[in-house]
């Protein structure tokens, strides 16, 4: 690994040459994986289009990457530890040939399912080591996986399986959740009743529970198995070939599959996990995030796997047996570098520091935090009482569309502020902007936030809808990628993340778009009309909190029907977007061309009546009056 940063003046050094000659700069990281034939044309590029391609004319396969370059010095050493969720069931170990020989397995099982070179295979499956050899078997083959988080709802699944077209779903028979079991298998067969591109299933044996198996189109995964070898030819790939689709929600319509390409995510995913956590060979490292979202892409897998390491995988939740969990695996299995999201961290903290105090956590080096602001009080306990005030805190920033971390303190190497990403890795530059799309120089100021140049691993569509990619990130502010955040750049350069600035809401480190709710509210056929929107909460970072007109008025403040509004939001997304608190209205703040004032909202949720601004101008402006009057607290 010849481009890990060691010290603030080599970050310094770095940064500059990433500014001033980007393609050498990128040229050096790239020289340290293995290509199978080298790029021509390192980048080119266009934020209109937008068109944005690195490392053009590169043949590679990013699971030589991952585990064939590792055989030889590696074979032997663990690279997957996974803890499952009951803490006396035994955790399993893979060495790098173990893992290597699953993925082959598993490759040859979805080659004999006729999954082809950019076939789309959706993985809808639990925490368990099968969840990272499909992934892995995907890129292997040159196929693109299109994981859905194991909590989201049979509509949810047919909408991410219809709008990318997959052919093979790989699932599980039912899921561990703490003290919970859950079905897994059977909201694949509700979803494939919509969906007609799938061909085949492939069911994983997780509880031993019977499934429906649809002769032809459903197959055991261990009884697959059986069949195939453990070697499987890695498919080449071009260096744009994409790699996975993610989706995500924005704030509009229905959530978008963001698309990443091959070698710049590689590239970057390697560069920044090395660098980040300062990843030392003998590390033991463990992410806590689920496969489902993009932290457990790039940092439970491709990260930690393109450097060598060893990584944690884990089935279970902070919770269970007891708030003690996350402590109790770290001294089981000597973690040195914790990677874990700040709702995680307040609902700990909110058990008491006990469970913290009752276990030794001697082997932290670094501790890291992804998802949302990590706010102040939050940032001191995990400091304080996990990291015993010796590890560095990073906060890192970055989304779904950026593929890897852009805003972090590297570890033990910069400067650390709480509740403050930082500075940009080298090789990311961000700027703020005003409402116009200027940029505001200087330190101590506050803007939208921006990068005005391409890294490898950013976004490269929205797929089978360019123009919505283009739209959503491009089209804001000219010849920049816009995030939807807003920071401060405090007075020494450091940036501070103050949150979404669009409909877009952050519940417990998961987006959800305010529409996608309303969406799912309205399916109920007693709610006339919606409006959501998120508020502060202790635990979750933000709430979510609708106000709904019901037509038929009866049934206001019937817990009935408050019920049966969640149970359509399970249904429609799944229960990680049921509303915390559900008002009913007789109408909502609307302006006279009828666009509801969601500022008015979010104050009233806020319980920051003082600040409403003039309402004079709305359509109906007594019907402030009444929201306030019934407000949740
Ligand atoms: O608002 C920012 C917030 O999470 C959004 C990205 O969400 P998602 O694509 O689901 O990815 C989450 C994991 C990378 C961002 O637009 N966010 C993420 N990390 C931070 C953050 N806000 C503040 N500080 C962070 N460290």
């Amino acid at each position: 690994m010849n481009f890990q940063i060691t010290s603030e003046q080599e970050y310094q050094a770095a940064y500059n040459k990433s500014v001033d000659q980007p393609e050498e700069f990128w040229n050096d990281i790239a020289s340290n994986f293995h290509w199978r034939e080298k790029w021509h044309t390192t980048l080119k590029w266009n934020f209109e289009t937008p068109d944005v391609r690195w490392f053009d004319g590169a043949k590679l396969n990013i699971t030589e990457n991952c585990l064939d370059r590792h055989l030889e010095q590696r074979g032997n050493k663990i690279a997957l530890i996974w803890e499952p969720n009951d803490p006396k069931e035994r955790a399993l170990r893979y060495t790098y040939r173990e893992l290597y020989q699953n993925v082959n397995k598993m490759a040859n099982i979805l080659k004999n399912m006729g999954v082809k070179k950019g076939d789309r295979v959706c993985i809808y499956l639990p925490m368990i080591p099968e969840l990272s050899f499909t992934v892995l078997a995907c890129a292997r083959i040159g196929a693109i996986h299109s994981v859905v988080f194991a909590g989201f709802s049979a509509n949810s699944v047919a909408d991410r399986i219809n709008d990318s077209q997959c052919t093979v779903v790989v699932t599980s028979d039912g899921l561990n959740r703490g003290a919970k079991q859950i079905p897994v298998k059977s909201v694949v067969d509700e979803a494939l009743e919509h969906c007609p591109s799938v061909e085949k299933v492939l069911v994983v044996d997780r509880l031993g529970w019977p499934v429906n198996i649809h002769t032809g189109r459903d197959f055991w995964y261990h009884e697959e198995l059986k069949t195939v070898s453990d070697q499987c030819e890695p498919t080449i790939v071009e260096a744009e070939d994409p790699l996975f689709i993610l989706y995500t929600s924005g704030s509009t319509g229905k959530p978008k599959g963001v698309v990443h390409s091959t070698a710049g995510y590689m590239v970057y995913a390697g560069y920044s996990f090395a660098n980040v956590f300062q990843y030392k060979e003998s590390d033991i490292y463990w992410c806590t995030a689920d496969i489902g979202w993009i932290t457990g892409h790039t940092y439970i897998l491709y990260g930690p796997l393109l450097q060598g390491a060893t990584s944690v995988m884990f089935e279970g939740v902070p919770t269970y047996p007891d708030p003690g969990r996350f402590w109790q695996v770290i001294d089981k299995h000597s973690v040195n570098i914790f990677y874990t999201a700040p709702t995680a961290i307040r609902s700990l903290m909110a058990s008491g520091v006990d469970h913290v105090l009752a276990y030794s956590l001697h082997t932290l080096k670094t501790l890291g935090s992804v998802g949302e602001p990590i706010n102040e009080e939050a940032w001191h306990w995990y400091h304080t009482h996990v990291g015993k005030g010796k590890c560095p805190v990073v906060d890192t920033w970055w989304q779904t569309e950026t593929g890897g971390i852009m805003i972090s303190a590297l570890s033990g190497i910069s400067e650390l502020k709480p509740a403050h990403a930082g500075l940009p890795l080298p090789g990311i530059q961000p700027i703020l902007v005003d409402g116009e799309g200027n940029e505001i120089q200087g330190n101590d100021v506050e803007g939208y936030l921006c990068i005005k140049f391409p890294w490898p691993s950013m976004i490269r569509t929205t797929y089978g809808d360019h123009e919505r990619c283009r739209i959503n990130y491009f089209a804001t502010y000219k010849n920049l990628y816009f995030t939807g955040d807003g920071a401060r750049r405090e007075a020494n350069g450091m940036y501070r993340i103050i949150g979404r600035v669009d409909d877009v809401i952050n519940v417990s480190g998961h987006r959800f778009g305010t529409a996608e709710i309303e969406n799912a509210i309205n399916q109920n056929k007693k709610v006339i009309e919606s409006a959501v929107i998120g508020y502060p909460h202790d635990i979750k970072g933000q709430g979510i909190y609708a106000y709904v007109i019901l037509g038929d008025l009866e049934a206001n403040n019937n817990n009935q029907t408050r019920d049966e509004i969640i149970e359509s939001v399970v249904e429609h997304i799944g229960r990680i977007a049921k509303p915390d608190k559900i008002q009913f209205v007789s109408g909502l703040p609307k302006t006279r061309s009828g666009k509801i004032m969601r500022r008015i909202l979010r104050k009233v949720a806020e319980g920051e009546l003082s600040s409403l601004g003039d309402t004079s101008t709305l359509l109906d402006p007594t019907i402030v009056d009444e929201i306030i009057a019934g407000r949740l607290t």
